[in-house]
């Protein structure tokens, strides 16, 4: 049998073994410890402030408090089962810290409100954190965009070579993605910066507190309007898990194209020893464990996502104890995330190295200019759909000849259509066909220095 528990005397006995393992929550959401102690600070300040308890009450519960938090980082403080969950713990160790005056911290507040408060809390830094994992990420990006302007890549589309770019180009378009979920993590932050505390059980309460006072006292931008909603509402969270699974999608497509580059197939890139793995078999294999674990990951973040949903909609107003399920998904959530930043921040800026040689040959090899033959002929007058037609054409007899356009004389140009001269040479070479895609977000080099600069001074902002 376990201890009886805090609730109250309408208990004759203690909870089944069994059972309080199943209900406690200590074992994963003793890592809002930090955050519960923070809270329960600003709730006995604000006690005093508004004459609840005595000024010597207030400062004897938040002196106690940091004791516990010291206790807590030395390890002297480790909440085993019977604690049940991590506001229990921290009250009970107070209550042993500072006698009877650990009693009254509970005054006018509910565990709703307060786990509310301590994932709030907990999800403001991690946002912080993950935020500047993100500009480091984008710094690396941009770190190897700057000195590949003018290496070129072939650029796919439905994976068939599409036309060439510049590798910046490319690179950016995951920058901007990162840029995105950064901007993204800045709005989830202004929902999440809500205070909950105050709402009591759900109904609020009958002292005369001052929600106001707590909120500002943790730096909340505001308060929940209703105190129903404020102990029930899990959006944040939702929204949080959103974010986050975006910026997996986007780490997961960029590991795609890092697995596919490293291939035999492509090689485009070389894996450096420190990033890569070999086989216990297979002794000329090296693999590309970083990006496929990234990849893998994914999954696990889109199964929070979809578990915080269905956790949610099924749920009558107020707290039901489904809300505890909440915790894990988002603590897995955030560590993976950040791990695989962290990883793909490490896989670019030291585990490979683009093979420009073969980048280079790459894009000589294959028919990507020949959107730049019709454009040749559409500026100089032949309607455009006529144009790609006849170059249709000449793909297939090229093709069946074993030819690139490159190849072609002069005359087999003039033979197609007059108007062909012979700086078609120049307009088909890779570095012109990317050159000359100089609209505004294209690939054309000068449009990707502009895009550089305009990055560079997005990633030197402050993160918040
Ligand atoms: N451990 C609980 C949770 O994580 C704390 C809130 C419990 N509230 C309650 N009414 N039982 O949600």
């Amino acid at each position: 049998m376990t201890e009886k528990q805090t609730w109250s005397q309408r208990f004759e006995s203690a909870l089944h073994p069994a059972i309080a393992r199943f209900n406690a929550s200590i074992s994963f959401d003793i890592e809002l410890i930090e955050y519960d102690i923070t809270g329960s600070q600003a709730h006995a300040k604000m006690l005093a402030h508004t004459g609840i308890i005595s000024p010597e009450e207030g400062e004897q519960l938040v002196t106690g408090l940091e004791q516990v938090r010291q206790e807590y980082r030395q390890r002297k403080f480790q909440p085993g089962i019977d604690a049940e969950d991590v506001h229990f713990a921290v009250e009970k160790r107070l209550t042993e810290i500072v006698g009877d005056v650990g009693k009254k911290l509970h005054t006018a507040r509910s565990r709703n409100d307060q786990v509310g408060t301590d994932t709030r809390l907990y999800l403001r830094d991690q946002i912080q954190q993950i935020r500047q994992y993100l500009r480091e990420f984008q710094t690396v990006l941009l770190d190897i965009a700057e000195q590949h302007v003018e290496t070129l890549i072939p650029g796919y589309t439905h994976l068939q070579r599409a036309q060439p770019l510049s590798l910046a180009h490319h690179l950016l378009a995951y920058f901007q993605m990162a840029q995105r979920d950064w901007e993204r993590l800045e709005d989830v932050y202004s929902r999440v910066n809500i205070s909950p505390l105050g709402c009591g059980a759900l109904a609020g309460t009958t002292f005369p507190i001052d929600r106001h006072y707590t909120a500002e006292l943790l730096k909340f931008d505001s308060v929940y309007a209703n105190s129903l909603d404020g102990v029930s509402d899990r959006d944040f969270a939702i929204e949080f898990l959103c974010a986050a699974s975006l910026i997996m999608v986007h780490l997961s497509r960029l590991s795609e194209e890092v697995i596919l580059w490293s291939s035999e197939e492509f090689r485009f890139i070389t894996l450096k020893d420190s990033c890569a793995t070999g086989s216990s078999i297979m002794p000329q294999k090296k693999n590309p464990d970083v990006p496929e674990l990234v990849r893998g990951k994914t999954g696990r973040v889109f199964g929070h996502l979809q578990a915080m949903l269905v956790i949610m909609k099924g749920l009558p107003l107020a707290y039901n104890k489904d809300l505890q399920e909440d915790k894990e998904g988002i603590f897995d959530s955030v560590n993976t995330v950040k791990a695989c930043l962290e990883a793909m921040t490490i896989l670019l800026r030291e585990g490979l190295e683009f093979r420009t040689q073969r980048l280079a040959e790459a894009v000589t090899e294959d028919f990507s200019n020949a959107t730049d033959v019709a454009d040749y002929l559409a500026a100089r007058g032949v309607p455009f759909r006529e144009a790609y037609n006849l170059v249709g054409k000449v793909v297939k007899t090229s093709m069946a000849a074993g030819k690139l356009l490159k190849d072609l004389q002069l005359e087999e140009w003039q033979q197609l259509h007059p108007v062909f001269a012979a700086d078609i040479y120049e307009a088909i070479s890779p570095r012109q066909v990317v050159s000359a895609r100089n609209s505004y977000g294209g690939t054309g080099f000068v449009q990707v220095r502009q895009a550089l600069i305009t990055a560079r001074t997005q990633v030197s902002h402050e993160y918040l």
